[in-house]
């Protein structure tokens, strides 16, 4: 095995090597092992195994080689020692709410969250007894503080926001966490650690869609949540092997495809998006841009000091309201309406209906929500492709 030393190696080396082990036949990319569990050479092994005093595997839903391999290199990318994965983006959130909340304990978020998030927590998370205090503005951190009491296990937050790209201070909410003894988590879905690493920030746990970005080409659904050991493995231990939303090795192998191109991908998929985003603020179809790349979208400059470039996801409100911007999505020709993003290909949505459906009607209102508000996950297709396709669907209604 190779005494490379990945923690000196830049990211663009990590993301294509990080979490290497030798392999019998020396395969040159981690073979897929589709395998439920694995025979023991004798049984003192199995029982040290089973305790976890020794790293291996018995059994697949609580670890497999694949599935490691992929959880190393996303724990080595966000600068963490451990990862665990799940089935899915939300199954991640899930498996880490059951291992750190108790019927009677509550979490702080943000409202202006992921709306399948907010589903959860103020469903199936209300259901067994753990409250959630929502902060409408998620950049009002005072609302944080008076919100955490000494039943509060955790901060839960997303920067940039799904679906308005606001902004969060990730210093401010983790000084916030570490003042109160609570735990700080961040969903980095929509930046990725190439684009805004958190370690060094002292973030305790990052989650993920790895649906979205770290496959890049829409291939499957998965999820991870990545930390320290002594905050995976409860969850590990914990819920992820009690509960099973086991992660498919077949999926951790399309992801590992995916992060071997994470760093040039985000890096286009933001250039493309800063281009598209100057460009609709001049366009008589559109009312306004949500984008944090643009100087006067409020958070731009936490945005500048937190993220290297600022992605590929932005919004705008089609000028003639919601009949408009139901004749812009029916309209296009390239881009694709469609659930889901961080695709190579670009793909738009209306989230009120779609991606924010389970968030009550006041509370969208509230959030600015609005009915006229169209999210793009702006593509690698060529830019001017895109903006001739988005202008021709614009011009519907103008
Ligand atoms: C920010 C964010 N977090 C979590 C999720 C849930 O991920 P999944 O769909 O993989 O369960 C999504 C899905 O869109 C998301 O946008």
């Amino acid at each position: 095995m190779s005494d490379y030393d990945f923690s000196k190696a830049r990211f663009e080396t990590r993301q294509l090597h990080a979490g290497e082990h030798e392999d019998l036949f020396h395969a040159g990319f981690p073979p897929i092992y589709l395998t439920s569990s694995y025979y023991c050479t004798d049984t003192e092994t199995a029982q040290r195994l089973m305790a976890d005093k020794e790293a291996g595997h018995l059994y697949s839903r609580f670890n497999n080689p694949t599935v490691d391999a992929m959880e190393r290199r996303l724990a080595s990318l966000e600068g963490y020692e451990e990862c665990v994965s799940a089935s899915s983006g939300l199954a991640a959130i899930a498996q880490l709410i059951f291992a750190y909340a108790r019927p009677g304990d509550n979490i702080v978020s943000a409202t202006k969250i992921y709306g399948g998030t907010y589903g959860m927590l103020q469903g199936d998370i209300k259901n067994l007894g753990i409250e959630t205090r929502w902060i409408d503005d998620a950049a009002d951190y005072d609302a944080y503080r008076i919100a955490i009491d000494e039943k509060t296990k955790m901060i839960l937050f997303e920067t940039p926001g799904n679906p308005l790209l606001n902004i969060v201070d990730i210093e401010k909410v983790v000084e916030i966490a570490k003042d109160a003894g609570v735990l700080s988590v961040l969903d980095n879905t929509f930046a990725t650690p190439f684009l805004q690493p958190v370690s060094h920030l002292g973030v305790d746990l990052v989650v993920h869609s790895l649906t979205k970005y770290v496959t890049g080409h829409g291939t499957s659904v998965g999820g991870a949540v990545i930390g320290s050991k002594a905050l995976i493995d409860p969850i590990r231990w914990g819920p992820h092997a009690n509960l099973g939303p086991t992660f498919s090795p077949f999926n951790a192998w399309l992801m590992l495809i995916g992060l071997d191109t994470l760093s040039i991908r985000m890096e286009r998929h933001s250039e493309n998006a800063m281009e598209i985003a100057n460009w609709l603020l001049d366009h008589p179809g559109v009312s306004y841009v949500n984008y944090p790349g643009l100087p006067d979208f409020p958070g731009h400059e936490i945005a500048k000091k937190q993220m290297k470039m600022f992605g590929g996801m932005l919004g705008f409100g089609a000028a003639g309201g919601y009949d408009h911007a139901v004749n812009v999505l029916d309209s296009l020709k390239l881009v694709k309406h469609q659930l889901s993003l961080g695709d190579v290909k670009s793909i738009i949505l209306h989230p009120a209906s779609s991606t924010h459906f389970p968030v009550p009607e006041d509370v969208k209102e509230k959030l600015g929500i609005k009915l006229e508000y169209i999210r793009l996950s702006v593509g690698l297709e060529h830019v001017a492709d895109l903006k001739a396709d988005l202008d021709q669907a614009l011009r519907t209604m103008v």
